[in-house]
């Protein structure tokens, strides 16, 4: 599709993408019926351009209680310990962290790697010598389909989120197999949640459920704990990836489960092994990022509630994949048209438009959505009255 990616402003993105021509109005567009024309936004509001992409779902990018753990660690220590843990890089200030991340999620320990993205490569690299095989949902993020294919394991990939699928391929396996099962637990790019109860279900009890919860952590489950908690599930079969840098809004990775899986996966993943940890006013800022989850349970509800709100009021159509339990729509476009009509619904609106290309996603790009708990309703309420314009509804 000949969309441009788009540039920083929206502004910027009208002179790229040729729409600087003055967006229609409803004098333009005589016998058109009242709800075509496109919202406003106010002055004020116009200003504002209000940004509806990212993964900064809890609106914590500027919370000042995880900037001032973060300032105060790299004023008062090392900015870092310059080599791997396994080393001589190790450091108080990250067992605390992965302590912490431990407890809040309910499980009994915590490794910390330098990224989300290694976090996934190091629960692959970890388990290999304990799994036969990688079955995997064909959904999963890229960093999921690298470890699996880093583990040098068969990997099997299945239609994602069916779990019927899933028990076909387990089926297939000889008895003797152990199965690592990976997926994301909430998928990033489209939203819409992975069926852990049915996964978990399926698996053999010699197998293993890897859950990345990159987009589940912090905004679903009662608490923000994660797509485990929104199933209820605690199994010690269960190990998930996840990462700090989305509603969490710092930086860095962990995995998260059994004891002896992670104390596995210190001692054999190279992602871990051969990387030095983020820097320590990092480690202290996911401390203080995680404690901070933990005392705004009105935080996750408001966002959920604003997620349930906005597709209560998408318009039902092939090309708009919601799911009302998480932050994150797709819109895919028919063709350059549409997309251009949304584009100018949007910006007329006062949006940014979250015009993206991402591995996984349409080749050409696509809208990707994220509400944020510090979205208004009234913004999230324009947002889709925005949406129903663009599509002439
Ligand atoms: C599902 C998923 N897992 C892992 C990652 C990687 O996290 P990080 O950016 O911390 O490396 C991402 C990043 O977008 C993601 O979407």
């Amino acid at each position: 599709m000949k969309i441009p990616n788009p540039p920083r402003t929206a502004r910027g993105r009208l002179k790229v993408a040729g729409l600087r021509a003055p967006l229609p109005t409803r004098q333009d567009q005589p016998g058109r019926p009242e709800q075509t024309a496109l919202p406003q936004a106010s002055e004020a509001e116009q200003s504002e351009q209000i940004v509806i992409s990212g993964c900064d779902y809890l609106g914590l990018s500027e919370d000042p209680v995880i900037r001032k753990a973060w300032l105060e660690a790299s004023a008062s220590g090392p900015l870092q310990t310059g080599a791997s843990r396994a080393t001589t890089g190790d450091h108080p200030w990250y067992r605390r962290a992965e302590a912490t991340t431990a407890d809040f999620l309910n499980e009994p320990a915590a490794v910390l790697t330098a990224t989300g993205y290694l976090a996934s490569l190091a629960v692959a690299q970890g388990l290999r010598d304990l799994a036969t095989h990688v079955v995997i949902d064909e959904s999963a993020h890229s960093c999921v389909q690298d470890g699996a294919r880093l583990s040098g394991l068969p990997v099997i990939p299945f239609a994602s989120g069916d779990a019927r699928a899933l028990r076909s391929v387990l089926r297939g396996l000889p008895p003797s197999a152990r199965p690592l099962v990976a997926t994301d637990g909430v998928y990033g790019i489209r939203g819409g949640m992975a069926p852990l109860t049915d996964y978990l279900q399926a698996l053999p009890a010699s197998g293993w459920l890897w859950v990345d919860d990159a987009h589940g952590l912090g905004s679903v489950g009662q608490t923000g704990r994660g797509s485990p908690e929104f199933f209820g599930l605690r199994d010690s079969r269960l190990i998930r990836s996840v990462t700090f840098s989305k509603a969490l809004a710092v930086a860095g990775g962990a995995v998260i489960g059994e004891a002896s899986l992670i104390e596995h996966i210190r001692t054999r993943a190279g992602a871990y092994l051969g990387s030095s940890a983020p820097p320590l006013a990092i480690a202290a800022a996911i401390t203080a990022a995680v404690v901070r989850v933990h005392r705004l349970p009105g935080r996750v509800r408001r966002l959920q509630e604003l997620a349930r709100r906005f597709s209560t009021a998408l318009p039902t159509r092939p090309e708009i994949l919601n799911d009302p339990r998480t932050p994150v729509t797709a819109i895919h476009p028919r063709d350059a048209d549409q997309a251009q009509r949304l584009t100018e619904a949007l910006t007329q609106a006062g949006f940014v438009p979250p015009w993206i290309r991402y591995p996984g996603g349409p080749g050409g790009g696509f809208f990707r959505i994220a509400l944020k708990a510090t979205h208004s309703r009234s913004q999230v309420d324009r947002l889709s009255r925005a949406i129903r314009a663009g599509f002439n509804e």
